[in-house]
C-alpha cells in the first residue's frame, strides 16, 4: 500500500534554480502540489529566471551553508516533504573548492536533516512515525567512482574519486543514519547522470551541445574537450524528477538507483551530436589535457531494475533522442534574433 497523499502536498525544493529544481517543480505543479523553492543570496539571477518561467512556485530565503536559516525556512513552509538538489555539483570544482564543496553538499544534507528534527520535535532515538516530513537527498553515480561492478546496482560498494563524491558520499549515509537513527521517511536517490537543454553549460553534453550549434551557426570552428573515453549513463533529467516523488510515496523509506542501464563514450556523444548536425566531428573537435581531472570516473552504467520493479519507473527519453533534443534546443536558441549577445552561461532555453 503506498502513502495516503494530503490533499495539497507541500513540498520544498531546495536546489529549485537547478535544472532538476526547475523540472520538479513542474513536475509537482502538475501533480497539484503546493511548490515551494528555497533560494540563496540576494538578487540572485538564477531567482528571476525562474519566476518568469514557473510562476507558482513560492520562495523562501535560506543557505545550505546557515543552519539557522534552514530552520527558518521547515518553519514558515510547514512542508509535507522536502527535496534536497542543492549542492555545488560540477565535479571539476570540486577540487578547486573542496571545503566549500564538503560544506555545501556534504554537510548540507545533515543541516537540512538537522532543521527537519528540530522543527519537526523529534528529539533522542527514535521517534514513532519519525516526524511526518519525508526527505529525499539527491545522491550521486559519482559515489560508485572507481567501480566494482558493471551495472552498478543498490548494493555496489561506494570508491569516490573526486572531493564532490565524497561529499555526496557523507551526504548519502547521514541520510540513511537520521532515518536509521530517528525512524524519519530519509531516503536517497543514486541518480546517473541527466540532462536537458536546461543543463549548465559547463557539463558535458550541454558544452558539446552548444558547440555543435556554435559551429553550425559560423560562429566558432573549434571544440575543446578533455577525456573522450570515459562512460557515462546518460538518462533524460525530466524522467528522473518523476522517480523523485515516486521515492516520497512509496510505502517503505528505501534507497534506489536510477539510471538507464546503458552507457557511452563521451566520443560517441560527440559523434552522435555532430552528425545530428550534419558535421564531422573529427574536423572541429580538439582535446586539451588541461582539461581531463586528476582522478577520473572511467565508467558508469546504472542497473535501475528495483526501481522499475517496485516504483514502476522507467526512462522515456533515449540516449540517442536526448542528444537531437539538446542539439536542435541550441540551434533554436543561438538563431533567435533577440538572442543576448552574451553567450549562454546556463539553461536560458525553457
Ligand atoms: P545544478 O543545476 O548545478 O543546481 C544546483 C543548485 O544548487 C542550484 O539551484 C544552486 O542555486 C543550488 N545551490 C548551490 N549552493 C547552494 C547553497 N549554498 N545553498 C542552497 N542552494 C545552493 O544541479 P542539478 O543538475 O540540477 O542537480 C541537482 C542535484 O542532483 C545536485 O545535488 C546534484 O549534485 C545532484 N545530481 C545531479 C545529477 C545530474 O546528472 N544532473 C546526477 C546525480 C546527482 P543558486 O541558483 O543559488 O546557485
Ligand atoms: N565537463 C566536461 N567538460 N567534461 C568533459 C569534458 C569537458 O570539456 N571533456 C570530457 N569530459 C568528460 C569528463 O571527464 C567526465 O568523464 C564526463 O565527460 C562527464 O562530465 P560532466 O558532464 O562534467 O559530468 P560528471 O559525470 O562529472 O558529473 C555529473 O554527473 C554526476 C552523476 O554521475 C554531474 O551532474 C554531477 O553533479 C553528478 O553527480
Amino acid at each position: 500500500m503506498s502513502w495516503e497523499v494530503p490533499l495539497t502536498t507541500r513540498a520544498l525544493i531546495t536546489g529549485i534554480t537547478g535544472q532538476d529544481g526547475s523540472y520538479l517543480a513542474e513536475h509537482l505543479l502538475e501533480q497539484g502540489y503546493e511548490v515551494w523553492g528555497l533560494v540563496r543570496g540576494q538578487a540572485n539571477p538564477h531567482v528571476s529566471r525562474l519566476r518568469k518561467h514557473i510562476g507558482d512556485v513560492r520562495l523562501v530565503h535560506g543557505d545550505l551553508l546557515d543552519q539557522g536559516s534552514l530552520i527558518s525556512a521547515v518553519e514558515k513552509v510547514r512542508p509535507d516533504e522536502v527535496y534536497n538538489l542543492g549542492a555545488i555539483s560540477f565535479v571539476p570544482m570540486s577540487w578547486q573548492q573542496a571545503e566549500i564543496t564538503a560544506e555545501v553538499t556534504g554537510m548540507g544534507v545533515l543541516r537540512m536533516l538537522e532543521a527537519i528534527r528540530v522543527v519537526s520535535g523529534i528529539s533522542g532515538s527514535r521517534t514513532p512515525g519519525g516526524g511526518q516530513i519525508r526527505f529525499y537527498q539527491a545522491s550521486s553515480s559519482e559515489m560508485f567512482g572507481q567501480v566494482r561492478e558493471t551495472p552498478q546496482n543498490e548494493r555496489t560498494p561506494f570508491h569516490p574519486r573526486s572531493p564532490y563524491g565524497v561529499a555526496k558520499t557523507y551526504g548519502h549515509f547521514i541520510t540513511q543514519n537520521y532515518r536509521e537513527s530517528y525512524g524519519m521517511f530519509a531516503v536517497s536517490g543514486i541518480l546517473f547522470n541527466h540532462e536537458s537543454p536546461r543543463r549548465g553549460a559547463e557539463f558535458v553534453t550541454r558544452k558539446i551541445s552548444l558547440g555543435v550549434a556554435r559551429i553550425k551557426l559560423g560562429l566558432t570552428d573549434k571544440l575543446t574537450l578533455g577525456n573522450l573515453e570515459a562512460r557515462r549513463d546518460w538518462g533524460y533529467a525530466g524522467d528522473y524528477v518523476r522517480a523523485m516523488r515516486l521515492m516520497l510515496a512509496a510505502a517503505t523509506p528505501e534507497d534506489y538507483v536510477i539510471g538507464t542501464g546503458r552507457t557511452q563514450s563521451v566520443r560517441e556523444l560527440v559523434e552522435l551530436a555532430f552528425a545530428t548536425a550534419g558535421l564531422d566531428w573529427r574536423h572541429h573537435v580538439i582535446t586539451d589535457s588541461a582539461l581531463t581531472r586528476p582522478a577520473e570516473v572511467d565508467l558508469l552504467c546504472g542497473d535501475p531494475k528495483k526501481a522499475r520493479d517496485q516504483l514502476g519507473w522507467e526512462p522515456g527519453v533515449t540516449f540517442e533522442e536526448l542528444v537531437t533534443m539538446m542539439v536542435e534546443s541550441d540551434l533554436a536558441l543561438l538563431s533567435r534574433s533577440d538572442r543576448p549577445a552574451d553567450e549562454p552561461l546556463s539553461f536560458d532555453h525553457w
